[in-house]
Formats: structure tokens, C-alpha cells, sequence
């Protein structure tokens, strides 16, 4: 099948961005089909040899205004919301971070065009008159769980799709088990086979073909969950009412792209969620709202290292909950206007609690973040994990750099201030990487930060922001898995 999308080529470090991977490969002459699977398969080589590492000389105060980018959470089902339309959905304001290159690949691969000027990209067009291939495949799935937001607006769009399952990572097993029973309940038909999700509403043309609307109750409180049901419910025949939805700003910017379309949706911001199906949604344009989680992190950078820093483009309303316990920590913190923070440090930090919960509470992909924090914090913080089962994997690292703490279970017990020393440590997801580099720019002498490429996944330009604000920090081209035995955590 022919891909529609354009080549576009670009730089992460020297590696190569192509959006129409499957298209491509169609176009290719014979004669010239063998020398491209060669440099393919060069280039296959090279990525896989290719492993950064960050370099961090820890102690520098920071000082200086860092800008935050678009939401990496919010841009990823906006942009799989461009499959509910033929027409053209330009977006704006997308974070220049690799998992959303991922999601125009698998756009791509589903025969939408998606255009960007320059790779990476901030503004991305996308357009997809015709789906011809309603699939996720594993390959991108593997890397992006996130593909799995493709599975509502395909089933609303052409009530088919094979979506890979995306499976567990290293944060938890984190099932989807809620997204397809959702479907099942607006009329889907659901099997797994060969690790696929292959649903399909019953039925005949394209009348046939379309969801129904259904009263829907999440067991449990999802994020993507309610996004793929609530793009899901856009076109499907009659009302659908979502309770006990995700409440977090992502999801209300969903609604408000989706509004734009034409879809008929109430109750944005609250738990409960009443969409009456439309037969078509149109074209739009749409400016993603700033990534709370960077703006947090940079909020915890300036206070733990003492430092001075002016946050810009951010959403200040959407940092409540982390402003409030950073402050409770000894941070000073100020809302200077609609879209700036400062964030000034120097006070002695002490402990404070904290649990993670749902919108507007704590974020979870803070945890690691405000770990890295409590670590320096006089006194004991008790960090409850309550969201995901598995995300203390920055634990064992931040205890190799001489953190004081133990695990019991999803609890964390930090005691501080401890004094943190360089040393080599493995990132093992992207918030824990975040931590990490965190822990790193208050530790004496150099920390190498392994496996960066989970960083990648998610803040844009982390390197050069933190140096443009005095951080000493740098990325080193690696090769090798710079594996090293993990510190066994004390149990409590
Ligand atoms: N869950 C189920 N069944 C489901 C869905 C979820 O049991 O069908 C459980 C999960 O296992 C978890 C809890 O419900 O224990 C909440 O998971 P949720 O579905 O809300 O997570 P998600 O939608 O997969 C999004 C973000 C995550 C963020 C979480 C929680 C995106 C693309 N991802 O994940 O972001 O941690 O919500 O806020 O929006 C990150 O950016 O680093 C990241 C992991």
C-alpha cells in the first residue's frame, strides 16, 4: 500500500526521521531496492549501536528563563484526533520530542498525510481523506503506548481496527483493559489475536459500521481511556455519557479540539462526560495547551539547586498541586502572570509528604521528580505511589548517588538532606530519567545518565534549556549499553 505522507528528514543528534517508513518502501525502483534495504539496514545498525548518555557536573545554581513547550500528553491525542476527519487538521504548539514523530509515523502508516516544514517539528498538518489501514503495528506500538489513542478514532471513523497491544513497561503492567470494554459497550466486537486487538462493529456500509452511544462507568480512573472513548463516542450514533473520567487538562484540551470539529460534547473538567454523536467531524486548527509536567520539572530544578528561574509559556493553574507541595518544602514560589512562574530557592528545603493521585491532585509523572527533591529536603518525606505499581525505579539509582532511602511496598521513605555524589546511573523510564538529571545537578562531580533515549521520548531540548539557565550539562554520543549492577533498595 502507498503511504501519502512526505519524507521528512531530521536530526536527534545524527539520527534520521522518517515519517512514511511503509510508504516508502513502495516507491522504491527495483534496481534500486537492494541498495536502500543495505542502507537500511546500515542505518537499523547504527541506531542500535547508538546510545547517549548525559554528562552533569552538579552544584551551579540555576538562573535565567526557560519556555515551556507544548504537552506531550496533550499533543498525542489531538493529533490521532485528526483521524475522525477527511479534511484538513493543522495543530500547533507540538513538542519537538520523539514520541510524537512516532504518532506521525503511525498516522503515515494509516495513509493520512502529515506535513511539517522542518523535522523536528512544531506545526503539523494532517490530513487523511481515506484510511486504508486501520492498523497500529507492533513496531511503533513498542515504542509508543500512547498508539494506542488510534484505536477509538479508527473504530468511529471506519468501526474497524487492529491495534498492537501495547503491553506492560516499566512503570507497570498497565492494561487497556477499560478502553476495549468501553468499545464493547458502544457495540464492538473484540478479539486478540496474535497479540493484536482486533475490534469491529458488526454490520453492513457505513451505516452499519458505526458505534453506538452507551452509558459507559470507568472502574478506575484512566487518561488515555476516556480520550479514546470520548473520540470513539464523537461519531457514534446516539449519546454517550462517560462517568468517572479523567479530569486532567489534556483530556479538556481533547474536548476543545474536538468542539472545534464539530463534535457536541459537555461537562470538560468534570468527571462526567456527555457527547452526542455527530454523522461527521471537520477540519480545524489547534494550539496545544504547555506541558505542565516540564513546567514541574523545571519548577523543581530551580528550587533544589538554589537557584532563580522565570518559567514561561506555562499554565500556571494547571501547576496547583505541585506549586503547593514545592511550597510546603520551602520553595518560593510566584504566579508573575497568566502564563509565568518564578521559582527561587535558597530557603532550606524540608520535608513534606506527598501521594500522587489523579488531576488536580499530584502528578504521578512528578513522583521522581519531587524524589529528587525530597532527597535534599531536611527531615523525612514519605512519597505514596498511588497511581502506577511500579514507579520507584529512580529509587535504587538516586540511592547508588547516596540518597537516604528505603521502599515498603508503594511507599518510598526519603531521609535528607543527604549529599549526593556523582556516579553512573540508568534511566529506566522517562519521568525517572527526568529525576535523575534532577539529583544529578545537586550532586558533587559528574553524573552519567544512561539510556537517555527515554528522556528523548518526552522533553524537548532538556539539554539546552538547562544549559541556556547555568546547568552544566551535556549529551555525549555513546555506544554500549553502559549496563551496570543496580543497588539493591532497602526494604523498610
Ligand atoms: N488502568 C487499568 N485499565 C485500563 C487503563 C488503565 O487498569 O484500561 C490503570 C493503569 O494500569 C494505572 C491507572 O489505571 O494503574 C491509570 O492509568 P491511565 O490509563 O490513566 O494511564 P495512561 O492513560 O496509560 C497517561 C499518561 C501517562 C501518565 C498517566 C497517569 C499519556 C500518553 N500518558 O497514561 O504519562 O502517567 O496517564 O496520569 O497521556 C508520561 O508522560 O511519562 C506518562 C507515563
Amino acid at each position: 500500500m502507498r503511504g501519502r505522507g512526505g519524507i521528512c528528514v531530521g536530526l536527534w543528534g545524527s539520527e534520521e526521521t522518517d515519517f512514511t517508513q511503509r510508504g516508502a518502501e513502495t516507491q522504491r525502483t527495483q534496481s534500486g531496492e537492494r541498495k536502500r534495504k543495505e542502507q537500511d539496514k546500515e542505518r537499523k545498525k547504527g541506531k542500535k549501536k547508538r546510545m547517549d548518555k548525559f554528562l552533569i557536573r552538579g552544584g551551579k545554581a540555576l538562573r535565567g528563563t526557560v519556555a515551556i513547550s507544548g504537552a506531550k500528553n496533550s499533543a498525542l491525542p489531538v493529533m490521532a484526533a485528526a483521524l475522525l476527519t477527511a479534511e484538513k487538521v493543522a495543530v500547533h504548539n507540538i513538542p519537538k520530542v520523539r514520541d510524537l514523530v512516532t504518532m506521525g509515523k503511525l498516522l503515515t502508516f494509516m495513509d493520512a498525510k502529515v506535513s511539517v516544514t522542518e523535522m523536528p517539528a512544531s506545526d503539523y498538518v494532517i490530513e487523511a481523506p481515506t484510511l486504508r489501514h486501520a492498523e497500529a503495528p507492533y513496531e511503533l506500538v513498542k515504542t509508543m503506548r500512547a498508539s494506542i489513542l488510534t484505536l477509538g478514532p479508527l473504530m468511529a471513523r471506519l468501526g474497524v481496527a487492529r491495534v498492537s497491544l501495547p503491553g506492560g513497561c516499566a512503570i507497570g503492567a498497565r492494561p487497556v483493559d477499560l478502553h476495549l470494554s468501553a468499545l464493547e459497550k458502544m457495540g464492538a466486537e473484540i478479539t486478540m489475536s496474535h497479540g493484536y486487538i482486533e475490534a469491529k462493529v458488526p454490520g453492513n456500509g457505513a451505516k452499519g459500521r458505526r458505534l453506538k452511544g452507551a452509558h459507559v462507568v470507568f472502574e478506575k480512573i484512566t487518561v488515555t481511556g476516556t480520550e479514546n472513548i470520548l473520540m470513539a463516542a464523537t461519531l457514534a450514533d446516539g449519546e454517550t455519557i462517560l462517568e468517572n473520567c479523567a479530569r486532567e487538562p489534556e483530556v479538556t484540551d481533547l474536548v476543545a479540539m474536538l468542539r472545534k470539529m464539530g463534535a457536541q460534547i459537555e461537562g470538560d473538567g468534570t468527571a462526567t462526560l456527555r457527547i452526542r454523536g455527530v454523522r461527521e467531524l471537520h477540519g480545524t486548527e489547534h494550539r496545544v495547551i504547555p506541558d505542565r509536567i516540564e513546567a514541574g520539572t523545571f519548577l523543581v530544578a530551580g528550587a533544589i539547586t538554589g537557584g532563580d528561574l522565570t518559567i514561561t509559556h506555562c499554565e500556571p493553574e494547571h501547576q496547583s498541586a505541585v506549586i503547593a507541595k514545592l511550597q510546603e518544602a520551602g520553595a518560593c514560589i510566584e504566579t508573575i502572570d497568566k502564563t509565568t512562574l518564578r521559582v527561587r530557592g535558597g530557603k532550606k528545603l524540608v520535608a513534606a509528604d506527598m501521594t500522587t493521585e489523579e488531576y488536580p491532585g499530584f502528578a504521578t509523572d512528578m513522583q521522581a521528580q519531587y524524589m529528587a527533591l525530597a532527597t535534599q529536603a531536611e527531615g523525612t518525606s514519605m512519597i505514596t505511589e498511588t497511581i502506577f505499581e511500579n514507579r520507584f525505579m529512580h529509587a535504587s539509582e538516586m540511592i547508588r548517588m547516596g540518597a537516604n532511602l528505603s521502599l515498603d511496598g508503594r511507599r518510598a521513605v526519603v531521609r535528607g538532606p543527604a549529599a549526593l555524589s556523582g556516579s553512573i546511573v540508568q534511566a529506566s523510564d522517562l519521568r525517572a530519567s527526568a529525576g535523575l538529571v534532577l539529583a544529578g545537578l545537586v550532586a558533587s562531580g559528574e553524573t552519567v545518565i544512561d539510556r537517555v533515549y527515554h528522556i528523548d521520548r518526552g522533553y524537548e531540548g532538556i539539554v539546552e534549556k538547562l544549559r541556556a539557565v547555568g546547568a552544566d550539562i551535556e549529551r555525549v554520543h555513546g555506544s554500549g549499553s553502559g549496563v551496570h549492577a543496580s543497588v539493591p533498595v532497602p526494604v523498610t
